[in-house]
C-alpha cells in the first residue's frame, strides 16, 4: 500500500497554491529575487521519518528561524540566568526589527525579534569569542540538527549586509544600553551570518523534530538541546514565535512556530511531529502567507492545536486478581492458593496515571471504607505486583509518587513484586530508605514464581496471569 501522507501533502500545496498575497522581502536583494513559484511542506515524525512534497529540495536562507536554535546555544553555553538577565521572555507585539527595549529592565524584549536575537547571538561560545567561533559554533548545531552539513550563502550575507542599517542601528543601541559588550558590528555581522545558512524543508522539518522530541535527534538519538532548554525555546515560540500575529497565530494553528523572512515556517508540536514550510512572499509581518494558510490547514486536518484535548487520562491502570496454585513439591507455600493483586499500567504515564494507580491502591487494599462500596475487597491479599511491561514512560512525578507508594506498601510489609523489563521505574537499591525493596523482575512468570514457588500457576480471570 502506498502512504496517503505524501497525497495529503499535496493536496495541501494545491490548496494554498492560488492565494497569491504578500511579496519577496525586497530588503535583501537575493531573496527580492526569489523564485515565488516554488512551494514545498515537510513533516518529520518524532521516530525519524520525513514526509515531504513539493520543492522540497530548494534551499533558501534560514533567517529568523535560525533565533531559535541560537536561543537554546546561547542558554547552554551562557545558563538560563544569564540569558535571562539579558534577554526578556515578553511577546513585543512589534515588529521584528523594532528599535525597542523593555522598560525598567532595558532588556530586549525577547529572543525572537532581533533585538534580542543580536543579544544571544553575542552570549554563543563567550562573550569574547570571534564572530568566526560563534558562527563555527552555530553551524555545528545547525548541521547537527538538519542531518547534513549546512553552509552560510555568501550571496545572501553580502546583501543583507549592504543594506543593514537598521539591524546596525540596534546593534548600537544594545551597546549604549549596556545589554552587549562586544563591538557591535561584529555582533549585527555575526547575526547576519546565522541568517544566512541555507537549508530546505526538509532539514528544517528535522530540525523541529528534535525540538518536538524533547532535545534528542529523532535519528541519530544524540540529546543536542537539554530537555530544560527545550521548554524555554518553544515557550517563546508559542508568545514570540510569529511576531505581532502570536496572538491569531496560538489560537488559529496552536503549535509552536518561527518565521524567517526568506518564507519558510517552522512548527514544532511536542511529543509529535516537527514541521516545515516553505513559499517566498510574505505579509507585512514577515510571515510567509501561503505559509501560514498551509499551516492553519495542517493544524485543522492533523488535529495539531495544542490546546486540543485529545484524549482525557483514563484506563491507564487495570486491576486484575489472581490466585496462585502451587506445583507437587511446593505445595505448602504459604501464598498459594490465595490472591494476588496485579496493577497493570500503560503508555506514557505522567501525573494523571500515577495518580489512578495510587487511588487504585488504596481503593483495593486499604481498609474497607463504607462510604466507598467495594473498597478494602483485597486488604488481605499475599502479595500484589505492579506489571510494567507496557509503560513506554514515567514522568519526574508519576515516577515520585509511585516510588512514595512502594515505600508506603513495603512499610506495611506487603510483599511487593514489580515486573519492569526495561527499568523505566529507576528503583535505586543502594538508596532506598531502611533497606526494603520490592523484588524486581523481567516477566510475569518470575513474578510468579518469586510469589508462589517455582513453576506456580495462576489462576485469574485475567488470561494474562
Ligand atoms: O534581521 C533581518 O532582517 C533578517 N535577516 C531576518 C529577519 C527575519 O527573518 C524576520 N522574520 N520573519
Amino acid at each position: 500500500m502506498k502512504s496517503p501522507i505524501p497525497d495529503y501533502l499535496n493536496h495541501v500545496l494545491e490548496k494554498t497554491r492560488p492565494i497569491e498575497r504578500g511579496a519577496p522581502a525586497d530588503y535583501i536583494e537575493t531573496l527580492a529575487k526569489a523564485d515565488t513559484s516554488k512551494m514545498a511542506v515537510a513533516l518529520a515524525m518524532v521516530d525519524g521519518n520525513v514526509y515531504s512534497a513539493g520543492d522540497d529540495k530548494v534551499e533558501f536562507s534560514i533567517q529568523s528561524i535560525a533565533k531559535a536554535f541560537v536561543y537554546a546555544i546561547a542558554i547552554e553555553d551562557a545558563g538560563l540566568d544569564q540569558v535571562l538577565k539579558k534577554i526578556g521572555v515578553e511577546p513585543s507585539g512589534d515588529r521584528f526589527n523594532q528599535l525597542s527595549l523593555e522598560r525598567n529592565t532595558n532588556r530586549p524584549m525577547n529572543p525572537m525579534i532581533n533585538a534580542g536575537a543580536i543579544t544571544a547571538h553575542t552570549l554563543v561560545c563567550s562573550p569574547t569569542a570571534t564572530l568566526h567561533e560563534r558562527i563555527d559554533r552555530i553551524l555545528k548545531v545547525l548541521s547537527k540538527l538538519a542531518g547534513r552539513q549546512l553552509y552560510v550563502d555568501e550571496e545572501v550575507y553580502k546583501a543583507e549586509l549592504r543594506d543593514a542599517d537598521r539591524n546596525m542601528a540596534l546593534g548600537y543601541m544594545l551597546k549604549a544600553a549596556g545589554v552587549i559588550s562586544c563591538d557591535p558590528r561584529e555582533a549585527v555581522k555575526g547575526y547576519v551570518r546565522q541568517c544566512s545558512i541555507n537549508v530546505n524543508v526538509q532539514d528544517l522539518a528535522m530540525m523541529s523534530a528534535v525540538l518536538s522530541n524533547g532535545g534528542v535527534h529523532p535519528v541519530t538519538q544524540e540529546q543536542i538541546i537539554p530537555h530544560t532548554s527545550v521548554r524555554q525555546v518553544l515557550s517563546v515560540m508559542t508568545t514570540c514565535g510569529m511576531y505581532d500575529a502570536a496572538g491569531d497565530w496560538v489560537s488559529n494553528v496552536g503549535f509552536p512556530a518561527k518565521s524567517g523572512v526568506a518564507g519558510a515556517i517552522i512548527g514544532a508540536l511536542p511529543g509529535q511531529v516537527g514541521l516545515a514550510t516553505f513559499s517566498p512572499k510574505i505579509d507585512e509581518r514577515g510571515n510567509s502567507v501561503r505559509g501560514v494558510a498551509m499551516c492553519e490547514q495542517l493544524s485543522r486536518d492533523m488535529g495539531l492545536h495544542m490546546m486540543d484535548v485529545s484524549h482525557v487520562a483514563r484506563s491507564t491502570v487495570q486491576t486484575s486478581v489472581s490466585n496462585l496454585v502451587g506445583t507437587e513439591h511446593e505445595k505448602q507455600n504459604p501464598a498459594c492458593a490465595r490472591k494476588v493483586v496485579v496493577f497493570k499500567l500503560r503508555g506514557a504515564v505522567r501525573f494523571p496515571g500515577a495518580e489512578r494507580l495510587t487511588r487504585a491502591l488504596a481503593y483495593e487494599l486499604g481498609k474497607p471504607d463504607p462510604s466507598e462500596p467495594g473498597s478494602g475487597h483485597h486488604s488481605d491479599a499475599c502479595a500484589i505486583v505492579f506489571s510494567f511491561r507496557e509503560v513506554f514512560s514515567l514522568n519526574f512525578i508519576a515516577r515520585k509518587l509511585i516510588h512514595e507508594d512502594i515505600t508506603r506498601l513495603l512499610t506495611e510489609r506487603k510483599v511487593l513484586c514489580i515486573i519492569d523489563p526495561t527499568g523505566v521505574l529507576e528503583w535505586d537499591t543502594a538508596k532506598a530508605e531502611g533497606g526494603r525493596h520490592p523484588k524486581i523482575v523481567d516477566n510475569d512468570t518470575e513474578a510468579r514464581d518469586y510469589i508462589g514457588g517455582t513453576g506456580c500457576q495462576a489462576v485469574s480471570e485475567d488470561p494474562e496471569w
